[in-house]
């Protein structure tokens, strides 16, 4: 039996980036992994691979679309599918090799096997039992299931067959606009597949800026993606080469069918902690399935802590590893803060989408004073000589106190950019702060202090 300071369940963004936290805060760490490899889903079958496949696309639809009016002529590139599927893989691999790097360099024990907490304090994986003051359980979430819908990985596929499919489909229909399906989406109709998107909603991306959403859906028609909105997938149907799909039509319950060579079920996730015991532990739960945790991460039960996917909030990797830096912290004794306020979101399809704060929305629901300074990247001279003028920066400010309370971004580098609002929210600064502020020419960021600068006397090149 070896005994630690600290045993953390998973190894994604919030298990690994906690765990390195904790042993560079002077505990004896261990990070409990069953996968072959380390980095959870994030590395292995979420985001990095899918932006691998994102960024292949994205130069197969340059080459296609604007490299001829660049002067580059000549044939486009053709698609080696096998090829693009082994420059995903080593993408995957040296990322989760680092991890591995860096688990060694911080002296952080990778226990190989998938963990159960037969009691506080105690972690068995296989037939070992390791004690451990503290627990922290960060195991992710798993793809949601649909009623009616079977998944086999092969035609009808969750994010993780999705990104390994034998050949690029001819017909691929997406359940679910949310953003797994728009960025797989955007890659697939890329590649030649003609894509068609079923949602639910009336609107693409539940919960965003209303005017981001509707820019954003024109923008992914205007790429060749077909939507039916307003559609609830009532079940699938699937052959060894084939599928079919039934949908209900929410405004007149009228029954219709579509045909697909692969089915992708994004219809959200839910968390994950299958066979860690936690029942006969007692850890209370949330009303929605969710890891109940206090201010500090800490369950009902003492010396277990959950974080990221399987607790409350976006189910987001950048949100794990705030709470996986900021637990290391209490674990040790300090303090540890995570900023709900301010947690950007980035939709990673071309152009980007990018959002951090409050929504126009959510502003007028909760009865606030508030203004808009909006800044097109038609404006912007970068962005035009880079065939990018799509989209627009959005900043929303107190009415009374000009503090910036949102922004959202449609555009070019949207997934960056953001991050100069999140800075600015973190000082509590105003829009007249952000205008005031040297931007370097000609840079995408210059949106940004155009749009900060729409809040006041006006943007210049508007
Ligand atoms: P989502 O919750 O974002 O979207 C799911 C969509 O499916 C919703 O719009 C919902 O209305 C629709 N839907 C549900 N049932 C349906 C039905 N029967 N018929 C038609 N439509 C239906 O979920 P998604 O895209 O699966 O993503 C899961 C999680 O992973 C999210 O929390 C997301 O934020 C996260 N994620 C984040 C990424 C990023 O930050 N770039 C990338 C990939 C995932």
């Amino acid at each position: 039996m070896s005994s630690y300071d600290v045993i953390i369940i998973g190894s994604g963004p919030g298990g690994y980036v906690s765990a390195i936290r904790c042993a560079q805060l002077g505990l004896k760490t261990a990070c409990v992994e069953g996968r072959e490899t380390l980095g959870g889903t994030c590395l292995n079958v979420g985001c990095i691979p899918s932006k691998a496949l994102l960024h292949a696309t994205h130069m197969l639809h340059e080459a296609e679309h604007n490299f001829a009016d660049m002067g580059l002529k000549g044939k486009s590139p053709s698609v080696d599918w096998n090829q693009m599927q082994a420059y995903k893989q080593n993408t995957i691999d040296t990322n989760t090799k680092g991890i591995e790097f860096l688990f060694k360099k911080n002296k952080i024990d990778w226990i190989k096997g998938w963990a159960t907490i037969p009691e506080a304090g105690k972690v068995k994986v296989g037939d070992e039992i390791h004690e451990a003051k503290n627990i922290i359980i960060a195991t992710g979430s798993a793809p949601a299931s649909l009623p009616g819908v079977e998944v086999d990985e092969k035609i009808v596929v969750t994010s993780t067959g999705i990104l390994s499919l034998n050949k690029v489909p001819k017909k691929l229909v997406v359940i679910g606009a949310g953003v797994i399906g728009l960025e797989i989406g955007s890659v697939y109709a890329r590649l030649g597949t003609e894509v068609t998107v079923v949602e639910y909603l009336d609107a693409i991306t539940p919960g965003m800026d209303g005017e981001v959403q509707k820019n954003f859906m024109k923008l992914l028609k205007k790429q060749g993606i077909k939507f039916i909105m307003g559609a609830a997938v009532q079940s699938t149907e699937a052959t060894k080469t084939k599928a079919k799909v039934t949908y209900k039509l929410r405004k007149d319950e009228s029954e219709h069918t579509l045909d697909a060579d692969v089915v992708l079920v994004a219809t959200g996730r839910k968390p994950f902690y299958d066979g860690l015991g936690i029942d006969a532990l007692g850890v209370e739960m949330t009303k929605r399935g969710q890891i109940a945790v206090n201010d500090h991460w800490q369950t009902s039960v003492k010396g277990i802590y959950a974080i990221g996917d399987v607790i409350e909030g976006p189910m987001l990797a950048h949100k794990a590893e705030d709470e996986g830096m900021a637990v290391a912290e209490v674990v040790a004794g300090k303090h540890g803060h995570v900023n709900y306020g301010v947690i950007p979101g980035v939709i990673y399809t071309h152009p980007e989408v990018a959002n951090v704060g409050a929504t126009e929305e959510g502003l007028k629901e909760a009865g606030r004073a508030y203004k808009v300074g909006k800044f097109s990247f038609m404006g912007n001279a970068r962005a035009k000589a880079v065939f990018a003028g799509d989209g627009f920066v959005k900043i929303l400010a107190d009415k009374e106190t000009d503090r910036i309370l949102g922004a959202h971004i449609i555009g070019p580098g949207a997934g960056d950019l953001i991050h100069e609002v999140c800075v600015a929210m973190e000082f509590g600064a105003s829009a007249e702060d952000l205008a005031m502020t040297c931007h370097a020419h000609p840079t995408y960021s210059e949106a940004v202090r155009e749009a900060a600068l729409a809040c006041g006397n006006g943007a210049i090149h508007m």
